[in-house]
């Protein structure tokens, strides 16, 4: 009977990795939207700029990630916690940092106080025209591995907004005071749209706000060890030849009684996934997208997974305007739980928002990372904008801007992850990454 047994067993576990990977396209819908409660457990405490600190008082930073293990973890290098960000000097217009950022790096041996260690890497090396966010690994044998987004061509005269995934490895060498990147390898393209799943800048017309093929993010998944990049997208295809499908909207029941205004068919931001082919990291297979916002929301930026027991928790963050007409949402973290890394997933809380700025400080912070222990980092973005809407600002009130921008690391918050809710728990220090 013992030797029946795996004989039974043996033919009937068929569940591979790679079966898995062709499960469906999660649609974030405008019923999940719709479901949307701003309460407590979501609304993040107010940001008081004047009691920061800043890394660096020459320039700005905002999208910021730390050195990561495989695993998720924020790594320690001989002592030294390491964390990215892209940065400007700070005479540079808040709202104009997108068209000269670069990539800096700062170190620090008891998290509260950072040394700059300047850009991560030496002048002309990187590629594209500027350096836009990703992340960053450090691998057995000690070295260095960045995923970064190569936005525009290297030598252009006009800004371009082409993006695709960059990488590049160095040795990590420190000293009792400096973390420095040596022996750096080419810099590689590894990603680019294939206008199949993932919308190309060709296949952006001019009546759509945004293309997006950028912010790589590395995930090991623990349950299979298979390696991935998430990164952020719009779902293929020109906007004439993307077809309307019912289950963007929502139930039959929710559909009855919503309006889905024609405009809102320009929305089509998605969370991209490609799985690594090779040891070296330089390999990835572009695979469906885990999930897509079509007639939803326009922009999934930064999107990243962490899992916890035996779910996945998909995250990313989205401004207030890049919801489609007629949804409701503040600017803020939003999330999905699943218990498998492919489909099944579920907004959190209904909706999928996590972590809302407060009503009347409605742009205070951007760009959340939420750590494998909950830890939530994210920028102070601008503060005490007395109602003012300040994309609409824009580039017309430089002072302004400069005034309210914040352009340093936020208070981190302490997430809880239940299941499928989760609740902001606490407020931390600035530059808390574990
Ligand atoms: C989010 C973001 C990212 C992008 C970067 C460009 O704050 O829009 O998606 O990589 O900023 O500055």
């Amino acid at each position: 009977a013992i030797i029946g047994l795996s004989a039974i067993f043996t033919p009937i576990v068929s569940s591979s990795a790679s079966a898995k990977e062709n499960l469906e396209t999660y649609n974030w819908t405008r019923e999940d939207v719709s479901n949307l409660t701003i309460n407590a457990q979501n609304t993040a405490p107010e940001i008081k700029k004047d009691e920061l600190v800043e890394m660096t008082s020459e320039s700005y930073i905002w999208d910021s990630w730390p050195l990561q293990e495989k695993n998720g973890h924020p790594a320690v290098v001989n002592g030294f916690k390491i964390i990215f960000a892209l940065s400007v000097p700070n005479d540079v217009l808040p709202g104009k940092r997108h068209d000269t950022a670069e990539i800096h790096y700062f170190f620090s041996k008891d998290g509260k106080s950072w040394e700059s260690g300047g850009p991560v890497f030496k002048d002309g090396d990187a590629l594209g025209s500027r350096q836009w966010a990703g992340s960053s690994i450090v691998h057995k044998d000690g070295k260095l591995q960045i995923f970064y987004t190569a936005t525009g061509d290297k030598n252009e005269t006009q800004l371009s907004y082409d993006q695709r995934v960059a990488t590049a490895t160095a040795d990590i060498t420190t000293t009792n005071t400096s973390v420095t990147f040596e022996n750096w390898s080419d810099h590689e393209i590894i990603l680019e749209p294939d206008g199949e799943y993932y919308q190309t800048n060709e296949q952006t017309g001019p009546e759509e706000s945004s293309y997006a093929f950028r912010d790589p993010y590395f995930f090991q998944d623990p349950k299979t060890g298979e390696e991935y990049l998430l990164f952020e997208a719009n779902s293929a295809g020109k906007l004439e030849d993307r077809s309307y499908n019912d289950e963007y909207i929502g139930s039959v029941k929710f559909r009855q009684n919503h309006e889905n205004p024609e405009s809102s068919k320009a929305f089509n931001g998605s969370i991209g996934i490609a799985k690594a082919s090779n040891q070296g990291l330089s390999k990835f297979n572009i695979l469906p997208p885990l999930l897509e916002a079509n007639y939803v929301n326009d922009e999934l930026e930064r999107p990243s997974v962490i899992v916890k027991g035996n779910n996945y928790y998909l995250f990313a963050k989205t401004h207030s305007e890049k919801f489609a007409t007629g949804l409701h949402a503040p600017e803020g973290l939003y999330g999905f739980t699943s218990d498998s890394l492919f489909g099944g997933y579920q907004p959190l809380n209904e909706s999928g928002l996590v972590i809302a700025n407060p009503t009347d400080n409605p742009y205070q912070a951007y760009s959340w990372m939420v750590m494998p222990n909950g830890t939530v980092t994210s920028f102070v973005n601008y503060v005490n904008v007395d109602g003012k809407d300040i994309y609409e600002i824009g580039e017309q009130s430089p002072d302004y801007q400069m005034e309210h921008f914040g352009g340093m690391l936020a208070p981190s918050l302490k997430l809880s992850l239940t299941r499928n809710e989760s609740k902001i728990v606490h407020e931390k220090k600035q530059g808390v990454f574990k």
